[in-house]
Order: structure tokens, then sequence, then C-alpha cells
């Protein structure tokens, strides 16, 4: 069972952000599935530094649509993102120290913010600017 299942419900309509988003959640269940199989610490480690890369310009691609077009929500959205690389960051910490606890906290935190953040901020985002 992956963690993460792409649903429907998570497209925006924009192809090239939908695209994104399964790339995401594709990353996600890797990860998942490397720490649960107890790869080596030091490849998942690599994978996490990849995995924060390709997020983080996907995070640039939205944040700039919401310059160009002034959107309002800008600030929260980019909060909303911000938090999510703090995450990361917190769980490759939090793997190196003990990796039970950094795979709790993969599949308890992360997922959940990936749920909520396209059904929401990314929902209305794309809904607004197309
Ligand atoms: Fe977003
Ligand atoms: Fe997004």
């Amino acid at each position: 069972m992956p963690l993460l299942t792409w649903k429907p419900g998570f497209a925006v309509g924009v192809p090239a952000v939908d695209a994104e988003h399964e790339e995401m959640i594709a990353l996600i269940n890797e990860i998942y599935e490397e720490m649960k199989q107890r790869r080596d610490a030091t490849s998942i480690e690599q994978f996490l530094g990849d995995v924060l890369f390709a997020i983080s310009a996907h995070f640039a691609l939205e944040e700039r649509m919401m310059r160009d077009a002034a959107y309002g929500e800008y600030a929260a959205h980019k909060e909303d993102h911000e938090e999510l690389l703090d995450q990361i960051r917190d769980l490759m910490d939090r793997f190196e120290a003990d990796p039970d606890a950094g795979m709790d906290l993969l599949k308890d935190r992360l997922s959940a913010w990936f749920e909520r953040h396209f059904a929401t901020f990314d929902a209305r985002l794309h809904g607004r600017l197309g």
C-alpha cells in the first residue's frame, strides 16, 4: 500500500501542475518504501535531498505564477510551502538520529500536509489562475 494515493480530487486542472503533483506523491511514496525496507541511510538521505530540491522547484513555479498575477493569497500560500520545506528538513535531521522516528514523521505529518495543501491552497490557486 503506498503512503499517498493520487485522487481525482487532487487535480487542479492545469496539466503541468497536476503532473508535478503526481511526481511529488510518487517521490514521497518511494522514500517511504525505502525507509520501510531499511535501505542504507546514506542513500535515503541523498534521496531526501533530491526530493527537497524537486519540491522546492515546484513551489518556486507556483510562487512565480502568484507573483505575476498579484494573487491575493500569495503570502499565506507561500507560508504553507515553507512549512513543508521545514518539515522535510526536520525529517532529514530526525531520520539521521533515529530512522523509525523519521519514518513516523513522514507517515503522519508529511502525508497530511499533501492532502490538505492540494485540496485547499492549490485548488484555489489553480482555480483562479488556470
Ligand atoms: Fe502550493
Ligand atoms: Fe502545488
